[in-house]
């Protein structure tokens, strides 16, 4: 046998190994130039008819051969494996760019801005707005709100609780009230404060009722505030929120947490004419809205303020049924939907 084809057929396979264009191209190519039936296969075969001397080198210059064929067919590998790697990525990638742009697609939910709105509307007034934890204790939501254990208006509070630490020790709050306790121990009085948030209950969804739902808490301590100064502030921050003068009016009512207590309702902004009477207020003229009254000394004390010194009002109202009422929407299901056709009109 001789070895003279040798070159010639080391030049061939390089190139076909150099001109392989993908993973697969190149495993024929592998087979072809080292597989059982390739040419230098055949001539390793020839090599037991040869003298041992002459064997020997021929069998050096073979395996020489075989090496660098390898070797190349493993280079070309790692080139066309990377760059196999690299068309996938780009085929799968997911082009984000239009939110990273000037115009984002969305927009804020109607509850956020409703929200935020009410929130920029007491900044205005000298109010500071607070948020807290929607896992809240059972001191928090209802014992320092004065509801001792088995106070029967707990059961008006249809609560989640979760399990953690003692039995029905920690809970999701039932109403943003346990925030008036936070910030009287945050901070000294006099205090102009809102607090919106979260709140859950157990309630089945209807068109009134979800089982999450929001709030804003307001909390005023000074010396000397009283009913006088709650009714102003409900009509200031009404009248500033739908655009045009509107009246409130207390209900004699009952929370723990405040005594007195009122229920409050506001003129309906709804109405052609003031007190008219129109399809949102069921023809009566007014909107009830939430609860409010005089802070409860025993709040106070479980607040860390001294009854004897400072007094204050409190109220709490459900930013849901705000928003459902001015936008008329007609069921607060709506708002946990996600529909496209609602999101878009708000
Ligand atoms: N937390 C009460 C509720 O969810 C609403 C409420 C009533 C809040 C009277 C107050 C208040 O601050 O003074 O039903």
């Amino acid at each position: 046998m001789n070895l003279d084809s040798l070159p010639d057929l080391r030049a061939d396979a390089l190139a076909r190994i150099a001109g392989a264009q993908d993973l697969d191209a190149l495993k024929a190519v592998d087979v072809a130039v080292l597989g059982r039936k390739a040419p230098i296969t055949a001539l390793n075969q020839g090599l037991g008819r040869l003298e041992p001397d002459a064997r020997k080198a021929a069998g050096a210059l073979l395996n020489e051969t075989r090496g660098a064929l390898t070797q190349a067919l493993a280079d070309r590998r790692e080139v066309l494996a990377a760059e196999e790697h690299r068309q996938r990525l780009e085929a799968e990638r997911l082009d984000l760019g239009e939110t990273i742009g000037s115009s984002l697609p969305g927009h804020a939910h109607l509850i956020s801005q409703t929200t935020e709105a009410l929130e920029d509307i007491f900044l205005g007034m000298g109010f500071q707005v607070f948020h807290g934890p929607e896992v809240e204790t059972d001191w928090y939501n209802f014992e320092a709100l004065n509801f001792p254990p088995a106070h029967p208006a707990r059961t008006m509070h249809d609560t989640f609780h979760l399990n953690l630490g003692e039995a029905e020790s920690v809970l999701l709050r039932t109403h943003t009230s346990p925030m008036q306790i936070r910030v009287m121990q945050s901070m000294k009085p006099p205090i102009y404060a809102v607090m919106p948030g979260r709140c859950y209950r157990r309630d089945t969804p209807d068109a009134r009722h979800l089982p999450t739902f929001h709030q804003i808490e307001a909390l005023v301590i000074d010396r000397g505030i009283s009913l006088g100064h709650l009714a102003g502030t409900i009509e200031a921050f009404t009248t500033a929120y739908f655009g045009r003068p509107i009246e409130a009016r207390l209900r004699p009512g009952y929370f723990p947490f405040t005594e007195p207590s009122a229920e409050f309702e506001i003129s309906c902004p709804f109405c052609p004419k003031p007190g008219a009477g129109c399809r949102v207020c069921s023809q009566s003229g007014w909107i009830e809205l939430g609860g409010c009254g005089m802070v409860h000394p025993n709040v106070l004390r479980a607040g860390g303020i001294d009854p004897e010194e400072w007094t204050g009002f409190a109220w709490g109202f459900g930013i849901d049924r705000l928003a459902m009422n001015r936008h008329d929407i007609d069921d607060l299901r709506h708002f946990l939907d996600n529909d496209i056709r609602l999101l878009r009109q708000f």
